[in-house]
């Protein structure tokens, strides 16, 4: 097969490729001599040394790459457009806040004066444990109560170059009080609320209805007070965050303008500001298909740096405003590539059989009827065939329920119903143009693959909001996929499933998949999960983390990779501490059940203990299918 049916190098760009044998390969984008790694043996390594699956595996090289990749593409256009400020890339922690992934953030952009954003006390705390360049910045973003303001104030005085943004009048009121008691100039910036409003899944996150951020009449207020309290000179920040994964380039310059036009009022207000923040939005071409649209983005990487900085070049030199620094707080374009979910299909449940029905003198007419629709079965009469077979099967289910027809024979047309599935499947199959009606009929007669994992638990953005990650097998991609299926996870819940797959040509209701052997270990990748699906995850049906794991790219090596870190899932005993068991109390009263059957002549001494063992081996258990 030399079609990449799943347009694995459409939306997997420089990181993934396929290669000779059929299996994906991990391109090191920093080392790009290097031959890609086999991710089929990664896995299968990793299984060796005891780690299974479902697991989320990170790739560090990927990180460090995209990072690279945006503050080049920035400083690129600041060369380019002689552009006066610089760029400071900011991390927002709530976006992967797993230790891991920040400690690498921070390692990596040390060189390139990287910083972090928070918007609680917790996350200000992860980010204080770090050692930033003296050049980065920690942008405090959200809420924030006195507790938050004195921490953020007092790390100004260890050398962090921490910013209060001030979210509404009421906020500065504490700020200004735990300055004046620590007798600290405090570092400010103000968040404003864009009018413009942009479009995509988090149109909600701009324009007037936005949670965050002050109105024109509270700007003026803050602005008032400040200078009545002998405080402008402390504003040094504007924030204004532009949405997330904003579709369309156009709308990045339209709300960059408009932020523009804010900072140059505050300017003429007498503010000192150097620093135009303009939050998050840089999107994730999650399909591949370079269009605006809720998964795709318009633009590529660096004409969103060039837009950014040319607009905001050419609306200060109109008004002769120094070039300030430009933040760009990106999440998901720097995290989502560099993980990915791998887990096994359990089973298939199938909607068409490839075994004929033998028909009998006694069977029913309408069997009869159904296995003759075969008589006419062409490319043109497709969904009078289908129609036809419905209509019959429905009349057999009528006979049945009235006690017309015995069970047997109903299980018998049942056969053969999916016999003609399968025979029409095959007809269509060989059909260049299928009619959307009859397309649709028979994507919800396609497969349900059963796969080990939950979506609930590691990709809830996929169940809240419809976001579409590209989806492929990791293995046999030079064999034509032969059905079509639609995945369901392993919680006991009807929603938990995926039916929207991206593909060559776009995305789809079902994904091609490779018919499973009964022990083949058939794996599916989930790519780009390293941004929000971490810690939005729910514990739906005790389904706890999955086993994580961290590697470089080391094509050198036997196994193409070297372990960097490895988190165990949790345990049984775990998630149940989470819902606020107790282990201990758990294994006492099972063990009170049990000693009950024994005393009543149910199970014997060596049962007994055998169950013990059982009970007590679970709790340290993965929450996953296990072999
Ligand atoms: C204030 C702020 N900054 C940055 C981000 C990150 O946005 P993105 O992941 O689109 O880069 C967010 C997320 O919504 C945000 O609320």
């Amino acid at each position: 097969m030399d079609q990449d049916i799943y347009g694995v190098h459409r939306w997997g760009a420089e990181l993934l490729t396929i290669l000779p044998n059929g299996h994906i390969g991990l391109r090191n984008p920093m080392n790009p001599d290097h031959s890609a790694v086999d991710l089929v043996k990664v896995v299968e390594s990793l299984k060796m040394r005891g780690i299974s699956v479902p697991m989320l595996l990170r790739i560090e090289d990927f990180l460090g790459y995209r990072m690279k990749l945006i503050t080049d593409s920035f400083n690129e256009a600041i060369k380019s457009l002689d552009y006066q400020g610089s760029y400071r890339g900011v991390f927002p922690v709530k976006v992967n806040q797993q230790a891991q992934v920040i400690d690498r953030i921070v390692e990596y952009g040390r060189s390139m004066n990287f910083g972090l954003e928070v918007g609680s006390k917790p996350e200000l705390l992860i980010a204080l444990a770090h050692r930033l360049s003296s050049e980065a910045v920690i942008i405090c973003n959200g809420i924030k109560d006195s507790e938050f303001i004195q921490l953020a104030l007092m790390s100004q005085q260890l050398g962090f170059k921490t910013i209060l943004v001030l979210e509404s009048p009421k906020e500065l009121e504490l700020v200004l009080s735990e300055a004046e008691r620590l007798k600290i100039r405090p570092n400010l910036g103000v968040r404003i609320k864009l009018t413009h409003r942009v479009s995509g899944k988090w149109a909600t996150s701009s324009g007037d209805r936005s949670s965050f951020g002050m109105t024109t009449t509270q700007l003026v207020d803050v602005i008032d007070q400040l200078r009545t309290r002998g405080y402008l000179d402390c504003l040094m920040l504007q924030h204004a965050h532009l949405g997330s994964q904003i579709p369309h380039i156009i709308e990045v310059r339209k709300a960059v303008k408009e932020a523009c036009t804010f900072y140059a009022e505050l300017k003429r207000e007498g503010a000192p500001l150097t620093y135009l923040d303009i939050g998050g939005g840089l999107g994730v071409d999650y399909t591949g298909e370079h269009k605006s649209d809720a998964n795709s983005i318009n633009y590529s990487l660096q004409e969103y740096c060039t837009n950014v900085v040319e607009t905001i070049k050419f609306a200060l030199d109109e008004q002769n405003i120094e070039h300030p620094y430009i933040i760009s707080e990106s999440g998901r374009a720097c995290v989502a590539h560099s993980s990915m979910l791998i887990f096994n299909v359990l089973e298939v449940t199938r909607y068409d059989s490839p075994h004929p029905v033998e028909i009998s003198e006694d069977d029913h007419e309408l069997i009869r009827n159904i296995l003759e629709v075969e008589s006419y079965l062409t490319e043109l009469r497709l969904q009078e065939c289908l129609n036809d077979l419905c209509y019959y099967r429905e009349e057999l289910r009528l006979r049945f329920r009235t006690r017309q027809s015995s069970l047997r024979q109903l299980a018998k047309g049942e056969q053969a119903f999916l016999y003609m599935i399968h025979r029409l499947k095959q007809v269509a199959n060989q059909c260049e143009h299928v009619h959307e009606e009859l397309k649709r009929s028979l994507e919800d007669m396609s497969d349900i693959y059963h796969c080990n994992f939950s979506l609930f638990q590691s990709l809830p953005d996929v169940w809240a909001i419809d976001q579409v990650h590209p989806i492929a097998p990791i293995q046999r991609l030079n064999e034509q996929p032969t059905r079509h299926g639609t995945l369901s996870d392993i919680t006991c819940d009807s929603d938990g499933k995926i039916d929207q797959f991206v593909v060559a040509t776009g995305v789809q209701r079902t994904l091609p998949l490779h018919e499973v052997a009964e022990h083949e270990d058939y794996y599916l990748g989930v790519f780009f999960v390293g941004a929000y699906q971490e810690t939005l995850g729910d514990l739906h049906n005790l389904f706890g983390d999955t086993h994580v794991v961290t590697i470089s790219l080391q094509a050198q090596r036997e196994d193409g990779f070297e372990l960097l870190h490895e988190q165990e899932g949790d345990s049984i005993s775990e998630v149940l501490s989470y819902v606020e068991y107790d282990p201990r109390t758990l294994m006492n009263a099972f063990k009170s059940v049990v000693e009950e059957a024994l005393s009543r002549g149910l199970i014997d001494i060596y049962q007994r203990r055998e169950f013990i063992h059982a009970y007590k081996e679970s709790m340290t258990g993965y929450t996953y299918y296990e072999d």
